[in-house]
């Protein structure tokens, strides 16, 4: 027993909770996902699973992406890069509804399953049906080995390292590393990203690592704000464009483990239903650093500010407008919109974390929770 407890206090690496180790460890695991695969200086990019099916992919006429919770999240990030940087139609499904809805799918498509373990049942079903009909199967996994990664045709792994707690973290940014680097390739190989917008592309990439390392100095200043918003009852968060996939995520880890009811919403959507659940009580989250939807999303804040909404704003580091109406400002490094959801996610990881333990909820094992459903 003591034993136990002293070897785990060993793979914690002296962080309290799995979950804070591994949220610590993204500029590692984003560098370990991308390393090897591009090199800015020569403007070159590589990944053997791509290579394989190239023609595939820069003829195919839609991509389906097939994942659930968080993982379906980076799916809808990716839903944004590939549209926009390689103008191929993406359709983003749960797994889940997905499987059961007898879908369209012909051999022309490519399927990509995303899943950090590589196990989730209705995941591995999605694609398994989508494989019978025809469709090249392309898989996204961090385990190597497991059902979906030997299920599909080819596949790319995220190399985010063994991922302990149950809520999904560096998971995720691993998955959204490699699914920004594929969106790279696929583009200009379609002739959609020019040769030099790729290669700033490459080179913000790179940058990426050690913006996440400054975003964690923000660590102290989100347990400030943690501490002011542990008691709340319910959350909103709310994002466009990029962050919107981010807003979900956010909300998805701080129901996760804080147990606080949280909703992710598109701002935009916001005057359609949960605008009237805003008084003084509530916290809403704002995502809002500059990219081409900030001036929208100003006067999204405008409408929570004037319904005494409280407003816990992330920004982009210089940013005047929007700290002057937030209660709150959490300012991250300025990159391309492209790649922010790299940065914008890491304040709202620490918010649900430090908000989880200041609860006393079991951070690393929720209630109910599994970290691989292998059941439907
Ligand atoms: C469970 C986990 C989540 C994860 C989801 C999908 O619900 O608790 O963290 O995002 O499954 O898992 P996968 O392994 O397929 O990414």
């Amino acid at each position: 027993q003591h034993l136990e407890m002293e070897l785990e206090s060993i793979e914690k690496g002296g962080y309290e909770h799995f979950m804070l180790k591994e949220i610590f460890e993204q500029p590692r695991s984003i560098l370990d996902s991308m390393r090897g695969r591009m090199i800015a200086e020569s403007n070159h990019m590589m990944m053997a699973g791509i290579r394989e099916f190239e023609n595939k992919f820069v003829n195919a006429d839609r991509i389906l992406i097939v994942a659930c919770g968080t993982s379906w999240h980076a799916g809808l990030v990716a839903e944004y890069l590939i549209e926009d940087l390689a103008r191929i139609p993406v359709e983003v499904e749960y797994a889940s509804e997905f499987r059961y809805r007898n879908p369209i799918i012909t051999e022309k498509d490519i399927v990509i399953a995303i899943s950090q373990s590589g196990e989730t049942a209705d995941t591995l079903a999605a694609l398994e049906l989508a494989k019978a009909k025809g469709a090249t199967i392309f898989g996204i996994c961090n385990v190597v080995g497991s059902s979906i990664a030997r299920a599909t045709d080819a596949g790319a792994y995220t190399h985010a390292g063994p991922e302990i707690g149950v809520a999904s973290t560096k998971a995720f940014t691993a998955q959204v590393t490699v699914l920004t680097l594929i969106a790279m390739i696929i583009g200009s190989k379609r002739g959609t990203l020019e040769t030099t917008k790729l290669h700033e592309l490459m080179v913000e990439l790179e940058t990426i690592p050690a913006k996440v390392e400054q975003a964690l100095k923000l660590n102290d200043q989100i347990v400030e704000i943690a501490e002011q918003y542990k008691d709340a009852t319910n959350c909103i968060y709310l994002g466009r464009g990029y962050n919107f996939p981010v807003a979900l995520e956010g909300a998805l880890k701080l129901k996760e483990i804080s147990y606080i009811h949280a909703e992710g919403y598109p701002a935009a959507e916001m005057k359609h239903g949960p605008i009237a659940l805003i008084d003084e009580q509530m916290p809403v989250v704002v995502i809002a650093t500059k990219d081409s939807s900030y001036e929208k999303i100003v006067s999204n804040v405008q409408e929570v500010k004037a319904r005494k909404g409280k407003i816990i704003a992330i920004v982009t580091e210089g940013d005047t407008t929007i700290p002057a109406m937030a209660d709150h400002v959490v300012e991250i490094p300025e990159t391309s919109e492209h790649l922010m959801p790299l940065l914008s996610v890491i304040p709202l990881q620490l918010l649900s974390y430090h908000i989880a333990v200041m609860r006393g909820c079991n951070v690393d094992q929720p209630r109910n929770l599994a970290k691989s459903v292998t059941v439907e």
